[in-house]
């Protein structure tokens, strides 16, 4: 697909299909995480790659903890919206359906280069992972709440021991879902 269609037609995906993703196509979305710019060209993540129907229940036990300490934040925020409430906690404990989800790590010590380069390195890695992913009709959804939630330490200790700090989870499966692009033409930017 081309490129700039891929990134204009992209949205996050919630409910997905039952069908795996075979480890080819896995495989091609994680190493496009790889080749994402990174400040000093650190590099500094590391992914997990979570597919078998086992582990996916380990993940989805680990969110429902989230879902529980993230409903008050919800209930804050959308309260004028219970159907927010609603679907953002039932897509935390199901994942909708996910067969798939690839978790991510920051794996490197912050030097003088701090925090913020390691975090926005991996949020662009991130980004390349949801385009490769929709490029191939896989749908994603990256999900960030458990470190609202100080439940990061539930994912390092499960999934990836010694091997750093939990970023987020992206969710990934064919879209049992088909959300309309966005229409953002203008308005945010300025050309000088
Ligand atoms: C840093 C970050 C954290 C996010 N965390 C969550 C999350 O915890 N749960 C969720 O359902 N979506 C999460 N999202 C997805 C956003 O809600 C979504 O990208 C946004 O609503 C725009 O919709 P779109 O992706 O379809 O364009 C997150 C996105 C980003 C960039």
């Amino acid at each position: 697909m081309d490129a700039l269609k891929v990134l204009l037609e992209r949205r996050s995906i919630r409910k997905y299909r039952a069908v795996n993703v075979s480890d080819e196509v896995l495989q091609e979305i994680v190493e496009a995480g790889l080749y994402a710019p990174s400040g000093l060209n650190l590099q500094p993540w590391y992914f997990v790659v979570v597919r078998t129907p086992e582990k996916m229940t380990q993940v989805r036990a680990v969110m429902s903890v989230v879902a529980l300490r993230f409903n008050p934040i919800l209930q804050k925020q959308f309260h004028d919206h219970p159907e927010v409430i609603t679907e953002t906690n039932n897509f935390l404990v199901t994942l909708g359906g996910a067969p798939a989800c690839v978790l991510v790590y920051a794996d490197k010590p912050y030097g003088a280069e701090g925090r913020d380069n390691v975090i926005e390195s991996i949020s662009a890695a991130i980004e390349n992972m949801q385009l490769a992913a929709w490029n191939r009709g896989v749908g994603s959804c990256w999900i960030g709440a458990p470190n609202h939630v100080d439940c990061a330490g539930l994912f390092e200790a499960g999934f990836a021991a010694g091997r750093g700090e939990f970023v987020a989870a992206l969710t990934l499966g064919y879209p049992a879902e088909d959300p309309k692009p966005h229409k953002r033409k203008g308005g945010r930017y300025t050309m000088v």
